[in-house]
């Protein structure tokens, strides 16, 4: 499918609360962002939208325990990690916030029209409000005895000894968690919900036509929430930090985080272009893929596509979604408190390039089960894989040309056997990015540089060179099979790009390629440009770097 369509792709947007950890990066906004470089080799017309989701309570408690407000600490957290990105090679369309203008504009939109239509409602509630604070507390921010195992700081939702789940008013002398104080009363109040009920068969529809290319997880949950019929759902928040509800009555309470964080991938790219986002967000052609953990499945296949079909106001639906499961840090979760896993902060303190974090993450991604990262695995990855076949590769024949210049003809055909085993790895290549695997993608990569190793080793080039001073058939064989070897490298070097941009950039260079390559490029035959002695491009780990690595478990 080759031919200029609009395509959004997205990532799932990062809390602000933390930095990211590498856990969550492999699980959304990695992906997406070699696959946008693919579909940008590809010549789609594609822009890649992710940014910062800084609503919700715990950015607000977390602001009321630094004494700041939770404005100022979500700026400063989103210009962190923006950063974090760029540095990690991300290349976004753009990277925004879902605290903007623009995205409260087409929060506004999508909620009046959703409440024109009939779609909003209300529930009367009775929440737990703290007489000290002044506020009403999230489940989270209550805590008391729990009325099952007698346990003292059950939360809210939920007893952390024994499982049971709990609603606040089951808590025995509960307290609140921002101000310790047991002035906690009951109050009744209303919310605003959307009535996803109303919307099921709407939805249904919609998702039997859009799920054939949705990853499985993704199917499965949909379809398990189907089945137990979606329920009305409350949208609004007693909180200040948030989009005002802009209706009668309800104006000191805030739109549930998870209603203006989706609708933060369309006010994002109008924070990125006024005028272009509507071609994107409003074409008739468009196709949106959306990568996200698996944790977010729900908003993204029920709660979002109802918030727009309900809306009615033609905005793009999803297509494609890439839904990850969860990679785990040495058998157990990634925990900051617990010391387990690397944040991106981290992980590029101790190991600088990231194209080896790139390149390990998406090889071991956790595509279609629960994955591990392993101190083991990382080292493989980068010291036997991309340092030891991909660079290895790359040295020796780059090298082994320029030092026998004199006898190497460039002209000289490729063997035939060579061209077809290399057409077949590159439609295998496409294949899987076409379906987004990525893992097999990039493992298809070190196949080919798997084959150049093994001609290599089977063909000793360096033993022909020798003889090719004074022997014009050796001089063939030497020309022929380097140029084999050259092409494959050229291949290594351009099937590398999505993944790994930085280094594929500076693979490219040594064959005159300026500039981000394109899959039109595959087909130029490769010639070598040196400049003097070639330099690695990979490098092992040092010890000192895989003993910190390790200390993290
Ligand atoms: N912030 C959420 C998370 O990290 C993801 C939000 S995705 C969006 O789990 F759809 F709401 F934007
Ligand atoms: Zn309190």
């Amino acid at each position: 499918m080759i031919g200029i369509s609009k395509i959004i792709v997205t990532s799932a947007l990062p809390y602000v609360y933390s930095t990211p950890h590498l856990g969550n990066f492999v699980g959304s906004v990695l992906p997406a962002d070699v696959y946008a470089n693919y579909l940008r080799m590809r010549g789609d017309d594609v822009i890649f939208i992710c940014g910062s989701d800084v609503h919700g309570t715990a950015i607000e408690i977390q602001a009321i325990r630094e004494e700041t407000t939770p404005e100022k600490l979500a700026k400063k957290m989103h210009e962190g990690i923006m950063e974090l990105f760029r540095k990690y090679g991300c290349n976004f369309t753009y990277y925004g916030s879902t605290h903007t203008a623009q995205n409260k504009e087409e929060t506004y939109a999508i909620f009046n029209a959703l409440n024109r239509n009939g779609y909003i409602g209300e529930v009367q509630k009775e929440l737990p409000y703290c007489n000290f604070d002044k506020m009403f507390l999230a489940d989270r921010f209550i805590e008391g005895t729990c009325p099952v195992c007698g346990y003292e700081s059950a939360r809210g939702d939920q007893c952390d000894n024994c499982s049971s789940i709990l609603d606040p008013n089951q808590l025995i002398e509960p307290h609140c968690t921002i101000c310790g104080k047991k002035e906690i009363v009951f109050k009744k109040t209303r919310n605003v919900t959307i009535k996803l009920d109303k919307l099921q068969p709407r939805l249904e529809r919609f998702a039997a036509k859009s799920s054939s290319t949705w990853s499985k997880n993704a199917v499965n949950e949909a379809s398990k929430y189907f089945k137990e019929g979606l329920k009305e759902r409350d949208i609004s928040r007693h909180m200040n930090w948030g989009f005002p509800i802009p209706l009668e009555g309800f104006e000191d309470q805030v739109f549930y985080v998870w209603f203006d964080a989706p609708i933060g991938y369309i006010g994002i790219t109008k924070e990125w272009d006024g005028k272009k986002w509507q071609s994107y967000w409003k074409g008739k052609d468009t196709r949106l893929v959306q990568f996200m953990g698996k944790d977010n499945i729900i908003f993204h296949t029920i709660l979002f596509p109802a918030m727009l079909i309900g809306a009615d106001l033609d905005y793009v639906l999803v297509d494609t979604i890439k839904s990850y499961e969860f990679l785990n840090w040495e058998g157990k979760k990634f925990s900051k408190s617990r010391g387990v896993g690397m944040d991106l902060q981290e992980a590029l303190s101790v190991v600088k390039n990231p194209d080896y974090w790139r390149f390990a993450l998406i090889l071991n991604a956790p595509e279609s089960a629960d994955a591990d990262f392993t101190t083991d695995g990382f080292v493989e990855a980068v010291n036997k894989i991309i340092n030891g076949k991909i660079g290895n590769l790359f040295q020796r024949v780059f090298t082994l040309v320029s030092a026998n210049e004199q006898v190497f003809d460039k002209k000289a055909p490729v063997d035939q056997q060579v061209n077809d085993l290399l057409d077949a790895l590159y439609k295998k290549y496409t294949g899987h990015f076409e379906r987004i695997e990525l893992r097999e993608a990039l493992k298809t990569v070190v196949a080919i540089a798997d084959l150049g190793n093994a001609i290599m080793s089977e063909k000793e080039p360096w033993v022909t060179a020798k003889a090719a001073k004074s022997d014009q058939q050796a001089a063939k064989d030497f020309s022929s099979v380097m140029n084999g070897l050259l092409k494959i490298s050229y291949y290594v070097a351009l099937t590398l790009f999505p993944f790994v941009p930085s280094s594929s950039r500076s693979a490219l260079k040594y064959f005159g390629i300026e500039g981000d390559p394109t899959l039109k490029d595959i087909s130029r035959a490769p010639d070598l440009k040196l400049d003097g002695a070639p330099k690695p491009i990979f490098e092992k780990l040092t010890d000192q770097q895989i003993k910190k690595i390790g200390s993290y478990s």
